[in-house]
């Protein structure tokens, strides 16, 4: 579709099902070529695993594919939820896209208790810690070649305002008992 008519859509963004994943994988694909270049994994089964257990939300500009993020469910043991992959289509970048992205990412209600949100990002990535920055994340741990090839990462993780604390149920409170001082006068 033509840019001048494309610019006319606002943007809608879409939750996929497993349902989708015949249909809209290529396409996702071909946005993660366009955002992360060639190095971008072609792995069908991981798509399909994708589809089937995490969470797929696509940026829409008419029909024309223009960001992505696909998240993990909270995990049981520690309640986040992880950024799996976010990208928005070169063309399309400040436009306010990753941040609809992040922002419904946010939103999504999950049948496991949420604590909050999490991702790795290359230590150099400054466009992507500054979107993160923004939307509230804190830059927890620094890992030396994290991603191979001599590539930093940073650990960065936003707490849900609502999170309930995970293990509360299961936390026994039992007080010490108190030392009885006498005093010898
Ligand atoms: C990172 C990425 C997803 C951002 O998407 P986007 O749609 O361009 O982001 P937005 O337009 O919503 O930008 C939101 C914020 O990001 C930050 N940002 C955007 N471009 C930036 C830049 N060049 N330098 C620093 N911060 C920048 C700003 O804080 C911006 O907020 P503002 O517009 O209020 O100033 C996009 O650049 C991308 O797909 N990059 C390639 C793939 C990638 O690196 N993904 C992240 C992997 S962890």
């Amino acid at each position: 579709m033509p840019r001048q008519i494309l610019q006319n859509f606002p943007i809608v963004i879409r939750r996929l099902r497993s349902a989708d994943y015949e249909a809209w994988w290529p396409r996702l694909h071909r946005l993660d070529l366009a955002a992360f270049g060639p190095s971008a994994e072609l792995d069908i089964g991981l798509w399909e695993y994708a589809f089937t257990n995490y969470r797929v939300l696509v940026a829409l500009k008419g029909n024309v594919v223009v960001g992505a993020l696909v998240a993990t469910p909270p995990s049981v043991l520690r309640g986040r939820s992880w950024c799996w992959s976010l990208g928005t289509h070169p063309k399309y970048q400040g436009q306010g896209i990753g941040k609809a992205l992040l922002r419904r990412w946010f939103s999504q209600r999950w049948p496991n208790p949420l604590r909050g949100w999490a991702l790795q990002v290359v230590s150099e990535n400054h466009q992507a810690l500054g979107l993160y920055k923004k939307a509230g994340f804190i830059r927890r741990r620094f890992f030396r070649d994290y991603f191979g090839d001599g590539v930093d990462g940073f650990c960065c993780y936003k707490e849900s305002p609502s999170a309930i604390p995970i293990a509360q149920k299961n936390y026994v409170t039992k007080r010490s008992p108190r030392r009885k001082i006498s005093r010898k006068k």
